[in-house]
């Protein structure tokens, strides 16, 4: 997550010449900058370099990448706001990220396979709701505590989105999907129950069969075999929970993702190495774990303990 960010240098280059959104609308750029890290730190996959919000622009919202982090410049409060939104046509508004995704495969040249994505429809529901981050999710989850049914409007708009979204990155040559449910959290395994999860099956249900799907989100410990029933192949989860006690209850029937502390890589690299032989041993020998951070990796971080972390975790797992 965030593979290719601000801790790289060569990602601070290209963006002292170029906005965010226009690196995204940058195929030629999109590929370089999504390559790079795959060469430096010697990872096993590539991630797109695109953003969850980028479906957001063509519903007419504004979206602005301030220095403060994404804003939404009109958010949707209200039934009336939700009426009013486009609904997208990605082939069209969002043809950028299938050309991104080709001229990536193309650089990539068969080397490590390439993972695409989207955001959950509570995480994008939550910034177009909000404007942008939060701390308290108000005016979320004071639109499905009094308008239900604006609420389950506007999940099932942003499931639809999404999907012919996603579809478009499958048919354009992805070899896997991440849906990011960052924010998710937040919310009283209840709430999760009756406003989230149905969605999140119709979403996992659309997403055309054949690329395996990796389901995350942060701070889930409350809701890990809630999410189980959305249906995902691999649940990704963070650090707050132990990796064999968060297998064992998604099932080890499901692959599992994670779970390093990002700020863990701000130790020496003697102590990462340490703190991914104990997410390793965790594992057990089992197959289906798919080692990562539990989440992004910060703009302050250290690249040559980036790369100390996954010499440690090739060793260690060979
Ligand atoms: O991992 C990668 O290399 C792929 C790129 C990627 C970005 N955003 C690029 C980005 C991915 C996978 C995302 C997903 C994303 N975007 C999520 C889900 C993952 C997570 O971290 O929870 C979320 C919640 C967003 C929304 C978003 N976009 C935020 C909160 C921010 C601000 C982050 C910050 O540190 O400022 C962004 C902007 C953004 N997206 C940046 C990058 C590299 C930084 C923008 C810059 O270059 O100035």
């Amino acid at each position: 997550m965030r593979q290719a960010g601000r801790y790289m240098q060569h990602y601070r280059d290209v963006r002292a010449k170029v906005s965010f959104l226009d690196l995204c609308k940058t195929p030629d750029l999109v590929a370089e900058v999504t390559v790079t890290p795959v060469e430096r730190l010697n990872v096993d996959a590539a991630i797109l370099f695109a953003d969850i919000l980028l479906l957001l622009e063509p519903m007419g919202v504004g979206l602005e990448y301030a220095t403060g982090g994404p804003v939404i410049q009109r958010p949707v409060r209200t039934g009336g706001d939700i009426d009013a939104l486009r609904d997208p046509v990605p082939e069209e508004s969002l043809s950028y990220v299938y050309a991104a995704v080709r001229s990536t495969r193309a650089a990539l040249n068969g080397r490590v396979p390439l993972i695409g994505f989207c955001g959950a429809p509570f995480t994008l529901a939550s910034y177009l709701i909000e404007g942008g981050a939060s701390r308290n999710y108000i005016h979320t989850k004071r639109l499905y505590h009094t308008d239900p049914g604006a609420w389950n409007a506007l999940m099932e708009r942003l499931v639809a989105s999404t999907l012919s979204y996603v579809n478009a990155q499958i048919d354009a040559g992805i070899d896997a999907l991440q849906v990011f449910d960052s924010w998710v959290g937040c919310l009283a395994p209840d709430d999760y129950r009756e406003y989230v999860l149905p969605h999140m099956r119709r979403l996992m249900a659309g997403v055309t069969p054949g690329v395996p799907v990796i389901h995350f989100g942060t701070g889930t410990c409350g809701l890990l075999e809630l999410m189980r029933e959305a249906g995902s192949d691999v649940m990704g989860v963070d650090w707050r929970v132990d990796l064999d006690e968060a297998w064992s209850r998604v099932g080890h029937d499901m692959a599992i993702q994670g779970n390093l502390d990002p700020v863990a890589l701000f130790a020496p690299p003697a102590e990462i190495r340490r703190r991914v032989g104990d997410i390793l041993r965790r594992v057990q020998g089992r197959p289906g774990h798919i080692f990562n951070l539990g989440h992004g990796i910060l703009p302050e971080t250290p690249v040559d303990h980036v790369r100390a972390m996954v010499d440690a975790v090739h060793e260690l797992s060979a």
